[in-house]
């Protein structure tokens, strides 16, 4: 129950990852090594929104794919929230010094979710095996640092970096909103090939 808001961040931003493969967005390799953007978020939400992240952590960074990284996060929850929880993800990667939009595809990228609660405790279930039920009850949340494997995702460059925002709620009703940076670092395993 604890890990739930964490894992929601986890899954989108893996479920995100993996439009790269099915989008192949363009073949053009990058052969200059882009500037590597440190992993960074932030709480984009008002004060008062009753989900507040208060950590996040994902070692190593850039994010290797394929590879394993360890994350962390914990968030604070201040109202049993219904459930109906909708999520608005949009994701980003730069290309050429541009942010350019990941479409959703397939329920994956920038996709708007009308109640994620269901979506997200199904796929929690799944990985852990453990019981979490919507709606989510108030409370401080703790995902504890755990192993996760990173798929190869086929990037086009060599490092791609990235842009989440995530918004709970509606216009009606802002539970939270979460902003992360990160970089992946693609093929490191066989550089060979690149060239
Ligand atoms: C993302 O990185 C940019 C600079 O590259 C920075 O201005 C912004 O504050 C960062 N956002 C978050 C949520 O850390
Ligand atoms: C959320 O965190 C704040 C500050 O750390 C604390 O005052 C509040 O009681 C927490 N709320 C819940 C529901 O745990
Ligand atoms: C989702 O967020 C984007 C960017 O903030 C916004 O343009 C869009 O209208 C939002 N969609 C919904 C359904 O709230």
């Amino acid at each position: 129950m604890e890990r739930c808001i964490s894992v929601f961040i986890a899954l989108f931003v893996s479920n995100s990852f993996l439009l790269e493969v099915s989008s192949q967005w363009h073949s053009r390799k990058s052969f200059a090594f882009k500037k590597f953007k440190k992993f960074s978020w932030d709480n984009c939400g008002k004060p008062d929104d009753p989900i507040y992240v208060k950590t996040v952590h994902v070692y190593p960074n850039p994010i290797p794919s394929p590879g394993y990284v360890l994350a962390s996060a914990s968030a604070n929850i201040s109202i049993i929230l219904h459930s109906a929880l909708p999520a608005n993800l949009t994701l980003e990667r730069e290309v050429a010094g541009a942010w350019v939009k990941i479409p959703c595809v397939d329920d994956l990228g920038s996709c708007y979710y009308p109640d994620a609660c269901e979506r997200l405790a199904q796929l929690f279930r799944a990985l852990t095996g453990l019981c979490i039920d919507c709606p989510f009850k108030a409370g401080d949340y703790v995902w504890p640092s755990s192993g996760i494997y990173i798929p190869n995702f086929l990037l086009s460059d060599r490092l791609t970096n990235f842009r989440l925002q995530i918004i709970l709620g509606n216009t009606e009703k802002e539970l939270g909103c979460l902003k992360v940076n990160f970089s992946v670092a693609s093929g490191l395993h066989d550089q060979h090939n690149e060239m």
